[in-house]
């Protein structure tokens, strides 16, 4: 059966590559997106952000019409699958940002048919994806619903797709069995839950990771009061000893969805969730930590600084929630000058690599981008990954910088 797909939210970081692997694989795929230039840059062939492999897809896809994009609200009914892909906040309390998505919620349901399929893709406040499915009833619509989570990582999306096992958490057997025959196209394991626990499953995972990190970050804050090499600990703790596989590296947990969705278990959870909370403070606390740690050993107040990286995590053009950005506000109030380079991110204010190298007195690395590795600064080098000396000194460095 060919199957005929409008993702809502279709070209944004989840929505788009889901769509180019979608139609790749077969599926005839509408984009419907509300952000104009995205669609624009869409609709022209242009990825609208850094997605590995998928300009030339973007391409074929396009060219041959299996793919198409729009801003019309009605392309929800001319489907026989929706994929919700918008984004799911948090405020400026950490606490879920449900209205906007109940919005955009009830305008798809307003548009939408008996007989579809709605799977909400992205992540979700646990017992959302049931609530959808009564509001349905209640709306007299007979749709089938699942929540099916995405878990690639941001940037990897095309290598990932087929290879992570996909969670199927349809509210019906009809429902599991339709989504299921769906992402059956891109070939991947699947396993079915109930699904709250699909919902779950993604907080827990992130949760878990950005809880990890926040192991590793304490561990670093505690090495350097004490002066000891937190990257030469960890190397000994993890070389050849099978139980510490996988421990990361210090560095900054940011990007737009760690933070977040430990922050919609722990408001899922009436805000108890200690453990989430305090990898918060650590996570969060980590550029303040560095900056006066660096005061101790310099002026920084007559000091020009810059920071290299300001996206969220190396080799991306994504600054959400980048501690790289917070980074920038704690130095811009206690240096004399902040410069920021980034080679990924557009930003007028943004200085040029060798302009950085050359006027800074002290640098900060903030994003480990491959353009920096093995770099020898002449000057101090604030390097809370350890990637400069660890590319300078064993060149290659697999991708493990912390973030989603
Ligand atoms: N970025 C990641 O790495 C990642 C990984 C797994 C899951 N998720 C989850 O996926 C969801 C989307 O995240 P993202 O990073 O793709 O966000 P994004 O902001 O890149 O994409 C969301 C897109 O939705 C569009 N949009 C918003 N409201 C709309 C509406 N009412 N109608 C049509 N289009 C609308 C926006 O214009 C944007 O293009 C979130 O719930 C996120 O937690 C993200």
């Amino acid at each position: 059966m060919k199957h005929s797909v409008c993702i809502v939210g279709g070209c944004g970081h989840i929505g788009l590559p889901l769509g180019i692997a979608l139609s790749t694989a077969g599926a005839r795929v509408t984009l419907l997106d509300n952000t104009e230039s995205r669609v624009r840059s869409v609709a022209e062939g242009r990825m609208p952000f850094l997605e590995r492999g998928a300009d030339e897809s973007l391409t074929e896809v396009l060219a041959d019409g299996r793919l198409t994009v729009t801003m019309d609200p009605d392309a929800v009914g001319r489907s026989d699958t929706v994929v919700v892909t918008i984004g799911t906040p948090v405020d400026e309390f950490l606490s879920p940002e449900v209205r906007t998505f109940d919005r955009a919620m009830e305008s798809i349901l307003g548009r939408m048919h008996d007989g579809q399929l709605l799977i909400l893709r992205s992540t979700v406040f646990p017992g959302v994806t049931s609530r959808l499915d009564k509001r349905t009833r209640e709306r007299g619509l007979r749709i089938d619903v699942a929540h099916c989570p995405e878990r690639i990582a941001q940037g990897y999306a095309l290598e990932e797709t087929g290879s992570l096992p996909q969670i199927i958490g349809g509210v019906t057997p009809s429902a599991a069995r339709r989504a299921s025959a769906l992402f059956a196209l891109l070939g991947a394991k699947q396993i079915e839950i109930p699904p709250v626990e699909a919902e779950l499953c993604k907080l827990f995972c992130n949760s878990y990771r950005y809880i990890n990190f926040a192991i590793a970050n304490q561990f670093y804050v505690i090495a350097e009061k004490f002066g000891a090499d937190f990257d030469r600990v960890r190397k000994a703790m993890t070389t050849d000893y099978p139980r510490m596989a996988g421990f990361p590296g210090a560095g900054f947990a940011g990007g737009p969805c760690l933070l977040k969705d430990t922050m919609q278990l722990a408001a899922f959870n009436h805000n108890d969730f200690v453990l989430g909370q305090a990898a918060m403070m650590i996570n969060e606390g980590l550029p303040t930590f560095l900056v006066e740690s660096a005061k101790a050993s310099y002026d920084l107040s007559t000091a020009t600084v810059a920071i290299l990286g300001m996206a969220f995590k190396g080799n991306s053009d994504d600054p959400r929630d980048s501690l790289a950005y917070k980074l920038r506000k704690v130095l811009t109030f206690e240096s004399r000058k902040v410069l920021c380079t980034d080679p990924y991110i557009e930003d007028p204010s943004f200085v040029s690599l060798e302009t950085a190298l050359e006027e800074a007195d002290v640098l900060f690395l903030g994003a480990c981008h491959d353009e920096y590795r093995g770099l020898t600064p002449r000057q101090p080098t604030i390097d809370v990954f350890n990637f400069l000396k660890r590319t300078s000194t064993e060149g290659a460095e697999p991708r493990t910088a912390n973030a989603a």
